[in-house]
């Protein structure tokens, strides 16, 4: 841009070609393809008004009853938009064909099959209640739909996936449950429709599910940003076991220093629902209050209804539970579940185990004892070896990654507000190191929009990340710059004059460089403190970390 007087964009696009690399275009093609999803969003809308009013109308007096019986009244009806789709199989297909619609579009937004085999294209739900699924901003997408008659097979079907709708990064009742869980601190994950409903009908109101499938990883990180530990239900029987054992090993390698999960067992055979009907709120409030921990959950899986009678299987179970602990990238977090474990074995087996095996627990005799039945009780956990002062030390509590969230957090709140920065100092994002994915996805893709000529304004900008599937992000960065909680200096609902924003934004985006570009010798130490903890390695961090005073 200096040595030649070009633009960014075109700066960018002279570089790419000397290096070879394509750059993404913003093309009208890409502005076509934007318009043609807001028409399915449209689209969708007018199938779920369709389904809504089909429910009331003479066609629908057996979905009614059927509601009915499983207690659900007109008030639930309408909070969730209930409907029902008649018993004709071109019933949705007429109305929006009357309404000047494309079978293109209705097939685009998986409400019709198109021709096939010689058959005409008809609705893809008949005869079915219906349960509208909507996005992170509470736009109807797709929907998920239950047979009336108790036999019928299948008992639901969904949407398949569209430009819209994709069902594993979805939760159903999400955008709803949100605003309940930022205050309640609470996110329940049942596994259907009607659990859901039970659920916030019951009063929890932070109530999701996934849609027919197993929990996936995007729904995992959906959770965890609005709570710290979601709490997963499972019915109590084996297959809810298997299926908490899924969750539960989703989450070990993404476990971070208060980011877990818990688990909630209704007694075997029943689900929120089932159980709500029987046992009220009151009930539900106490199977959700006694949810275990995850460490507890993988420790029952493994050992519920197993024999360890002989050392070569209890051998077997330390195998297995080190494993885990392997599958554990944060190392603190590791340590703790070493530990637990460990403590696990010996409270289980030392009735077992020769008395001279646990003695040096209270006693003289420190040394850690290998080759014994079970040796985990002696490994001291590194935090218990070290004073107090370094057990509180901030760099303990949250090592450097608090802070340095933090003054991500502060850059992307601000390139949101004005992604002209982008332009303007494109050459100095491009090397921004940001840790949180979804933080350097935004960067990512306001540095390919600028690259491409995008106009970049904040609400094009937001609206190009909702659509691609970052609505999550910018919901989060709209609380984060509503809540102004970055720091007084930074108040985000103060536009600021053009001068102030560009230092501001210089001054994090250095500040962050600084946080990232430890030495190797730093990184080195913080990372040895992290594993072991001792008074020696935390004094060689600290040494290194906190410069000098100087008066
Ligand atoms: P369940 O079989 O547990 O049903 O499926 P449910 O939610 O208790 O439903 P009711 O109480 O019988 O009405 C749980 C979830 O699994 C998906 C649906 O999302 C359902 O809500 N599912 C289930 C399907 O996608 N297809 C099926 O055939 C069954
Ligand atoms: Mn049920």
């Amino acid at each position: 841009m200096e040595t030649e007087g070009l633009t960014f964009p075109e700066a960018i696009q002279k570089l790419a070609g000397e290096a070879g690399v394509e750059l993404p275009q913003w093309s009208p093609e890409d502005e076509a393809r934007e318009e043609k999803r807001k028409s399915l969003y449209e689209i969708v809308e007018a199938a779920c008004v369709f389904f809504e009013e089909q429910l009331r109308a003479q066609g629908g007096k057996a979905a009614r009853e059927y509601l009915v019986s499983r207690g659900i009244d007109d008030a639930t009806i309408g909070q969730f938009r209930l409907g029902y789709s008649p018993d004709t199989n071109t019933a949705l297909l007429g109305h929006l064909k009357a309404k000047n619609i494309s079978l293109d579009d209705m097939v685009a937004a998986g409400l019709v099959r198109p021709a096939d085999d010689g058959r005409a294209p008809r609705d893809f739900f008949y005869n079915r209640l219906m349960f509208p699924i909507s996005d992170g901003r509470g736009r109807v997408i797709a929907f998920g739909a239950r047979a009336l008659e108790a036999d019928a097979k299948p008992k639901y079907i969904n949407t398949g996936e569209t430009v819209l709708f994709s069902k594993g990064q979805l939760l159903y009742n999400f955008a709803i449950a949100r605003p309940a869980v930022l205050k309640s601190g609470t996110i329940i994950v049942a596994e259907g429709y009607m659990d859901v409903i039970a659920l916030v009908r019951a009063g929890f109101e932070g109530a999701v599910a996934p849609l027919g499938t197993a929990l996936t990883e995007d729904q995992l990180e959906m959770l965890w940003r609005v709570a710290p530990e979601p709490i997963l239900s499972f019915d109590g029987d084996d297959a809810g076991l298997r299926a908490a054992q899924r969750g539960a090993r989703l989450a070990l390698s993404r476990l971070k220093p208060g980011q877990s999960l818990r688990f909630a067992f209704l007694p075997p055979g029943e689900d929120p629902d089932s159980f709500i009907r029987a046992q009220g709120p009151g009930g539900m409030k106490k199977v959700l209050d006694e949810a275990l921990p995850l460490a507890q959950v993988l420790w029952r899986v493994e050992t519920e209804g197993k024999d360890f009678s002989t050392p070569e299987r209890r051998a077997g179970l330390e195998k297995t539970l080190r494993e885990i602990v392997t599958q554990i990238t944060d190392g603190k977090i590791a340590d703790y579940y070493r530990r637990e474990f460990d403590q696990k074995v010996f409270d289980t087996f030392k009735r077992r185990a020769p008395r001279q095996d646990w003695k040096s627990r209270n006693g003289r005799d420190q040394t850690p004892r290998r080759g014994g039945t079970f040796n985990g009780p002696f490994r001291q956990g590194p935090i218990e070896n070290v004073s107090p002062a370094v057990r509180n030390s901030l760099l303990a509590r949250s090592g450097r990654s608090g802070v340095v969230k933090l003054k991500e957090m502060e850059l992307a709140v601000l390139l949101l507000q004005h992604p002209e920065m982008a332009v303007k100092h494109g050459e100095i994002l491009a090397t921004l190191p940001f840790s949180d994915p979804s933080l350097d996805r935004l960067r990512h893709e306001t540095l390919n929009l600028a690259a491409s000529g995008f106009r970049l304004e904040t609400g094009r900008l937001e609206d190009h990340l909702v659509r691609s599937g970052m609505s999550d992000l910018v919901q989060r960065l709209r609380a984060r710059r509503a809540s102004g909680d970055i720091g007084p200096a930074h108040d985000m609902t103060d536009v600021g004059d053009a001068e102030d924003v560009e230092a501001r934004w210089l001054r994090a985006a250095t500040q962050l460089r600084e946080m990232a570009e430890l030495d190797p010798e730093r990184k080195r130490a913080v990372e040895r403190f992290n594993s072991e903890a001792t008074e020696e390695s935390w004094s060689d961090a600290h040494r290194l970390l906190v410069p000098p005073h100087h008066d």
